[in-house]
């Protein structure tokens, strides 16, 4: 993935802002503008007067009407629905089953001194939390896996058949599910958002199948790739573990310089309302655009040095990881304390996490996620 910062830098220099006929946007169309440097990713993410987040544009699609593809002013409504349960006080109450599954998932592996990270670790901590979170069982997933894969595999799927398939399928578990909890509610996420009511407001049936879709999408695969990334760079940077098993203080700040290096989410779309110039090219009312959050944060002109990794930055609040403006990651606090956790325990138990030798680090084609295929690792039990 070290080719892709130097795309980046290349890109920032050359060509920071141009079209490109044959990109693959995940549900289906095909040509987008690329937007590579800080100022006009930033702008393309938060000025949702010129850019709209509504590029989904099957009208039968539930995810029309999902948060995260939502303009003003409706978004607001969506958001107030949302932003209750991933409150501070909401997400300690969390902290305790976060770490149980930790320690459930890792201690199997302390014997054995070796384990494949994103198999048994990374991968299902976020899925069981999101899982607890919403009220769906667990034991499905693997299902859960390959929706969210299947629902950003850009690269893989050349005309969105994986992309409707996926979508057909999770749209008519979830269907059932909703049924479910409507005719019998639980203390659940789902029947929280089928109970939601700001200002006398419901959510519609469509928006409430997409708000749950979105949540076990965007939680899912996004914090399972920050854990990943995060213990990718630890194998490349030994003297990092020592300090943080030292310093657990720090884990917040190592994990936002990795949010930084390696964003789990790479780019994002919007589509343009109206006729703009950015960069010196001009945009034409209905182009899509995908801005390269992956590519913002390796810009010079904020990050100085930005191949050089280091949890001392100052300005790492400024990272376009999250996105920017009002559609910022709503579920940002629970992947920080999500991964701290995971970290920390996994920190607290071994020492010497290396890459196991002759290791060829695969990715999933995608776009949007910087997202390891595996990550095998070995590690020595550290002594009580
Ligand atoms: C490291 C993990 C995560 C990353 C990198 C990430 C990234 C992002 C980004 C970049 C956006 C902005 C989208 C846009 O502007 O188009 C976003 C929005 C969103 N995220 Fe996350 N996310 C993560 C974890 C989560 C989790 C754990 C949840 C929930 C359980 C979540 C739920 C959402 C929702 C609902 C939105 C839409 C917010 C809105 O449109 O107002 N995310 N996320």
């Amino acid at each position: 993935m070290h080719h892709q910062f130097e795309w980046y830098r290349k890109m920032q220099k050359e060509r920071p802002v141009y079209y490109d006929p044959d990109f693959q946007l995940n549900f289906g169309a095909k040509g987008a503008w690329h937007v590579f440097r800080y100022n006009d990713v930033k702008r393309v993410m938060s000025d949702y007067k010129t850019f709209s987040a509504q590029v989904v544009p099957i009208s039968d699609n539930p995810l029309s009407a999902a948060i995260n593809n939502m303009d003003p002013p409706h978004h607001k409504f969506l958001r107030t629905v949302v932003a209750s349960p991933f409150s501070a006080s909401a997400l300690k109450r969390l902290e305790p089953m976060i770490q149980q599954i930790s320690e459930e998932l890792l201690t199997p592996h302390l014997e054995n001194e070796h384990m494949d990270l994103v198999k048994y670790y990374s991968t299902p901590i976020p899925i069981y939390v999101i899982a607890k979170l919403l009220g769906v069982p667990f034991s499905n997933m693997e299902k859960f896996q390959n929706w969210g894969k299947r629902l950003s595999s850009n690269l893989a799927d050349e005309d969105g058949k994986a992309y409707l398939a996926a979508l057909k399928e999770v749209s008519d578990y979830f269907l059932e599910l909703i049924e479910e909890r409507t005719a019998q509610p639980k203390d659940d996420l789902i029947s929280y958002f089928i109970q939601a009511e700001v200002d006398g407001q419901k959510l519609t049936p469509k928006e409430l199948l997409a708000m749950c879709i979105v949540i076990l999408v965007a939680g899912n695969e996004t914090t399972v790739n920050l854990i990943a990334n995060s213990v990718l760079t630890l194998t490349e940077r030994p003297e990092l573990q020592e300090h943080l098993q030292q310093h657990p203080e720090d884990l917040p700040k190592f994990i936002n310089e990795v949010l930084r290096y390696r964003a789990p989410i790479q780019s994002l779309n919007r589509i343009a309302l109206k006729d703009v110039e950015l960069g010196g090219q001009l945009i034409k009312k209905g182009d899509y655009i995908n801005s390269w959050m992956g590519a913002a944060n390796h810009d010079e002109t904020v990050f100085p040095n930005p191949e050089v990794f280091d949890i001392h930055r100052k300005n790492l609040h400024l990272i376009s990881s999250f996105g920017h403006g009002i559609h910022f990651c709503v579920g940002a606090p629970l992947a920080r304390l999500e991964s701290r956790i995971a970290l920390g325990h996994l920190l607290a138990k071994v020492e010497q996490i290396r890459l196991q030798p002759d290791t060829q680090l695969e990715f999933h084609a995608s776009t949007i996620h910087y997202s390891l295929k595996g990550l095998p690792i070995l590690f020595k039990r550290r002594s009580a």
